[in-house]
């Protein structure tokens, strides 16, 4: 399976201002957890999305057309320690009004680092939408920086830590779990 057509549509910071409604798919995790490296692998464009070394580049959220058929919504990461405060808030609250209003919301993408593990943080985010009822899609990137001798115990720690329903270890490097995710995803507009 492969992604035909991809487009950015708009940033936003406001609900209001969300473009014509489609069913949507909200990226979240942690500044740094390769958010926009996965909008680019699987759209399969180099620059799509904005990918940086710094972390805390996305400060809206920015809606990338996928075959004229739905949006993903990439976030502004959460955790970015040398973010105030208050704008570390102002993301947190944009992000919950999102997930709590959003009518075509059909899943949140809830991004974690395979080698890291759930932090606390990821922890709290996977309980409220649960407590929100709604479907989340756990992706726990960068796989490839753990060795291969070590892959099956630390999947077995992330999903012993959060107890996913729907869990994918994936790799934006070797594209590994790529083409499932693409088609839990499909399977979801
Ligand atoms: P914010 O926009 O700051 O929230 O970050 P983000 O979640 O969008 O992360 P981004 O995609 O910008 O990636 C951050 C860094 O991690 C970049 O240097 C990427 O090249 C790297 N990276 C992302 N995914 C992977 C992966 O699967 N494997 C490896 N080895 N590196 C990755
Ligand atoms: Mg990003």
């Amino acid at each position: 399976m492969m992604i035909k057509s991809s487009e950015f549509i708009k940033s936003i910071t406001h609900l209001r201002d969300e473009p014509e409604a489609m069913p949507e798919f909200l990226l979240i995790g942690r500044s740094n957890v390769g958010k926009s490296s996965f909008i680019n692998a699987l759209t399969n464009r180099k620059n799509l999305a904005r990918v940086s070394n710094s972390p805390g580049k996305t400060i809206t959220l920015n809606f990338y057309l996928l075959e004229n058929a739905f949006y993903l919504v990439d976030a502004p990461g959460y955790g970015y320690a040398r973010r105030s405060k208050t704008l570390q808030q102002t993301f947190l609250k944009m992000i919950e009004h999102f997930i709590i209003h959003a009518a075509s919301l059909r899943a949140v993408c809830l991004l974690i680092d395979f080698k890291v593990g759930p932090t606390p943080d990821d922890i709290m985010t996977y309980e409220y939408l649960r407590s929100l009822g709604r479907d989340i899609i756990v992706i726990a990137t960068k796989k490839d920086k753990v060795p291969a001798t070590h892959q099956f115990k630390q999947e077995q720690e992330i999903k012993k830590l959060l107890n996913p329903t729907t869990f994918f270890a994936y790799s934006s490097v070797t594209k590994y779990n790529l083409d499932q995710i693409e088609a839990e995803i499909r399977s979801k507009i």
